[in-house]
C-alpha cells in the first residue's frame, strides 16, 4: 500500500489575497497540505537566533503562550528577549492569518495555541520510548486532555543551512485505529476523576483522551508496525510551511533543526465535516459516545 498524503499548493504569501482558499475537506480528510514557496522570513539581525545556545537547556521549545503572550523555554534577556518574543508573536500572526484563509469555516472558533521556535536538531536518541517522535504516533498528551477538541499545527522550516526537516507519514486514522482499538480496555472507573483531582491531567481525561493514548502509545512501542507498517518519507526543504491535523495524521520526525510551530485548538462542532474527526471515527468504530 503506497502512502499519498502530501498536497501541494503554489502560494508565496500568508496573507488574505493568497490563491488557496476554502480547503477544509483536505486538511479534515488527513491530508498534509504543503506550501513549498511559503517561506516565514526572519531579518539580518534575526538570524543569530538560529541557535540553540537561545534555548534555557530544559524546554525543548522556546515559546509564546497565549492569550497572556509570556515567553518560555529562552535563557535570553533584555533587547534579545524582547526581540526573539516579536519574531515568534510575528509567526503567530502570519500563521493565523494563513489559516483562516485556508479554512474560512473556522473563524471565530479557531484558538490560538502555544507558538513555538526549535532551535534544536530533532533529537533521534531519547531516554523513553514514550517520549520518542522519531517514531510514527498522533499526538495525545497524558496531562493535557483534549476531549475531543482538534489539534491543527502549522510548521515552517527556517534551516539557513539547506537542511530538510524529514518527516515519515502513516496510514489513515481509520486505518491505524482499527489496527489497535480490539487491544485497548476501557478505562478504571474513577481513574478520570482521580487524576484531574490529584492534579496530574489539566482537565478531566474522557474515555477519548484515554483511547487516543492508547494509540499513541500502541504505535510507539509496535516496532514492527514502526518498521514495517504502511509509510512514506516525506522532506520538507527550508523555506516550506505545512499544515496538519497531528490529532490524525500519523506522524514521525526523522531528523532537521530550526523550525517554527503555531498550534491551533478547534472544538469538533465547528469542523466542516465534523463525521472525519478522530472523536465521530472511534464513536463509529466502538459504537458508543467518548465523553
Ligand atoms: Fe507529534
Amino acid at each position: 500500500m503506497s502512502i499519498d498524503i502530501v498536497r501541494e499548493f503554489a502560494d508565496t504569501t500568508w496573507t488574505a489575497d493568497g490563491p488557496t482558499h476554502a480547503v477544509e475537506a483536505l486538511v479534515e480528510d488527513g491530508m498534509v497540505l504543503a506550501f513549498p514557496r511559503l517561506p516565514f522570513v526572519l531579518d539580518e539581525s534575526e538570524r543569530r537566533f538560529l541557535d540553540p545556545r537561545w534555548a534555557d537547556g530544559k524546554a525543548k521549545n522556546i515559546s509564546v503562550r497565549w492569550p497572556g503572550g509570556e515567553l518560555r523555554g529562552t535563557a535570553a534577556t533584555g533587547a534579545d528577549r524582547e526581540a526573539l518574543r516579536a519574531l515568534i508573536v510575528r509567526y503567530a500572526e502570519q500563521a493565523e492569518a494563513l489559516a483562516l484563509r485556508l479554512f474560512p469555516h473556522y473563524a471565530g472558533h479557531l484558538r490560538r495555541g502555544n507558538s513555538s521556535f526549535r532551535p534544536s536538531q530533532v533529537q533521534t536518541r531519547q531516554s523513553s520510548w514514550r517520549q520518542d517522535d522519531t517514531r510514527l504516533h498522533i499526538d495525545a498528551f497524558p496531562s493535557n486532555p483534549m476531549q475531543g477538541t482538534r489539534l491543527l499545527r502549522v510548521f515552517s522550516n527556517i534551516n539557513p543551512a539547506g537542511e530538510p526537516r524529514q518527516w515519515r507519514v502513516g496510514e489513515s486514522f481509520e486505518e491505524h485505529a482499527r489496527r489497535y482499538l480490539p487491544r485497548i480496555r476501557r478505562p478504571l472507573p474513577a481513574s478520570a476523576w482521580l487524576m484531574h483531582a490529584t492534579g496530574i491531567t489539566k482537565r478531566r481525561r474522557t474515555e477519548y483522551d484515554h483511547v487516543m493514548l492508547h494509540l499513541h502509545d500502541s504505535a510507539k512501542a509496535d516496532l514492527d508496525f514502526q518498521r514495517d507498517g504502511p509509510q512514506a518519507r516525506v522532506d520538507f526543504a527550508p523555506g516550506t510551511t505545512w499544515v496538519v491535523y497531528s490529532d490524525q495524521v500519523l506522524h514521525a520526525a526523522m531528523g532537521g533543526q530550526h523550525m517554527m510551530e503555531q498550534t491551533f485548538y478547534l472544538d469538533v462542532e465547528h469542523l466542516q465535516r465534523p463525521a472525519t474527526s478522530p472523536l465521530h471515527t472511534l464513536e463509529r468504530l466502538l459504537r458508543r459516545p467518548l465523553r
